[in-house]
C-alpha cells in the first residue's frame, strides 16, 4: 500500500475522488437573526428552521447524486455558517480563507480555518483590511484557466492581487453595482461548457465590457431581472448537471436547449438571509 502523504499538521488530506467534491454546512443553527444585505431586512427571525432543514437536506440529496458531499460542524452564534461558498476560495490543496467584512460573520472564521487545517489543506489567509468572501466572490472558469472575481460590495478589490500571487492565475476583476446581488456568485456562474449565465443589471459598464470580450455572444446566457432575483445565477454546476433553485419555464427551457439538465430545489428559506444553491456549496476539488 502506498503511505499516506500528510501535512505539517498531521492532518490526512482527504482521498482524491474521481468525483467533484463540495463543503456544505447542516442549517442546525441557521436563523436571520441580523442584516447585513437587503434580503436580510423584513426577515429577522422570519425563517423556519424546520423547512430549512427540509430544503437543504433535498439539496444535499441532489448534489449527493453527481458529487461528494462533506460536511463541516454548525456552530451557535454563526447562523450564516450553512453558505459555505464564503469559507474561503480552494485549488490545488490550498485554500484563500475568507475574510469577512462584517463583523456579524468574522466568528466563523477559526471553524473553516479548523475545518481546512484538519482536511489537510494548506491555509492562506487574506488580510482584515482587504475583505474576500472566498467563492461568493471568486468563481474559476470552468477550465481553470482565469478567475472572475467581484468587488465593491463586500470583497475588497485589493484582495484580487492577492489571489493572482497565490495561484499565478489571471483575475479578472467585476465590479458589482447592486446592493442586492451583492456576491458575485449571485448574478454570475460560469458553466461547464464554456457558456457563462448573468444578470448585466449586477454590474458597471467596464465590467459588462470585459464579460463581453471573453465570453462571445453565443456563449452569454443573459438572464432577467425576475430570475435574477430567483436566484437563478446561483447556481450549482456539475457537468451537463445543474442545480438551483426554483427559476422560470422560459430560462429552463433556454438551458435545457443548450444540454443542460435542470434540477430546481426549493431554497425559499435561504432565501430570506440572501443565499440560494450555490451559496450553500464550496468547491474543494478545483
Ligand atoms: N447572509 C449571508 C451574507 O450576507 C448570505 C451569504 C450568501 N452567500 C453567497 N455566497 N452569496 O453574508
Amino acid at each position: 500500500m502506498e503511505p499516506q502523504a500528510t501535512n505539517p499538521s498531521g492532518a490526512v488530506p482527504m482521498q482524491p475522488s474521481s468525483r467533484p467534491t463540495f463543503l456544505m454546512c447542516p442549517p442546525r443553527h441557521y436563523e436571520v437573526n441580523y442584516v447585513i444585505n437587503p434580503w436580510m431586512a423584513g426577515n429577522v427571525h422570519r425563517s423556519s428552521r424546520q423547512q430549512a432543514t427540509q430544503q437543504w437536506e433535498e439539496l444535499r440529496k441532489a448534489l449527493g447524486e453527481y458529487a461528494q458531499v462533506e460536511l463541516v460542524e454548525p456552530q451557535p452564534g454563526s447562523p450564516d455558517m450553512v453558505f459555505t461558498a464564503n469559507a474561503g476560495l480552494v485549488r490545488n490543496g490550498i485554500v484563500a480563507l475568507a475574510s469577512f467584512q462584517h463583523k456579524e460573520r468574522q466568528g466563523e472564521e477559526p471553524h473553516f480555518r479548523r475545518w481546512f487545517s484538519e482536511s489537510g489543506f494548506a491555509v492562506r489567509d487574506i488580510p482584515r483590511v482587504t475583505p474576500f468572501e472566498g467563492e461568493g466572490d471568486a468563481l474559476f472558469e470552468a477550465d481553470g484557466s482565469r478567475l472572475w472575481a467581484g468587488y465593491g460590495l463586500r470583497t475588497r478589490e485589493a484582495s484580487h492581487k492577492q489571489l493572482t500571487e497565490l495561484w499565478g492565475v489571471e483575475v479578472v476583476s467585476l465590479r458589482l453595482v447592486d446592493p442586492r446581488f451583492y456576491h458575485l456568485d449571485t448574478c454570475f456562474c460560469p458553466l461547464s461548457n464554456g457558456d457563462v449565465m448573468y444578470f448585466p443589471g449586477a454590474f458597471d459598464d467596464g465590467s459588462l465590457r470585459k464579460i463581453e470580450e471573453r465570453y462571445c455572444r453565443a456563449k452569454r446566457i443573459c438572464v432577467s431581472e425576475e430570475d435574477a432575483l430567483l436566484f437563478a445565477c446561483n447556481a450549482v454546476n456539475v457537468g451537463r448537471t445543474i442545480l438551483l433553485n426554483e427559476i422560470s419555464q422560459e430560462l429552463c427551457v433556454r438551458l435545457e436547449s443548450r444540454g443542460f439538465q435542470i434540477i430546481q430545489v426549493e431554497l425559499t428559506e435561504f432565501l430570506k438571509a440572501g443565499g440560494a444553491a450555490k451559496c450553500l456549496v464550496l468547491r474543494l476539488d478545483n
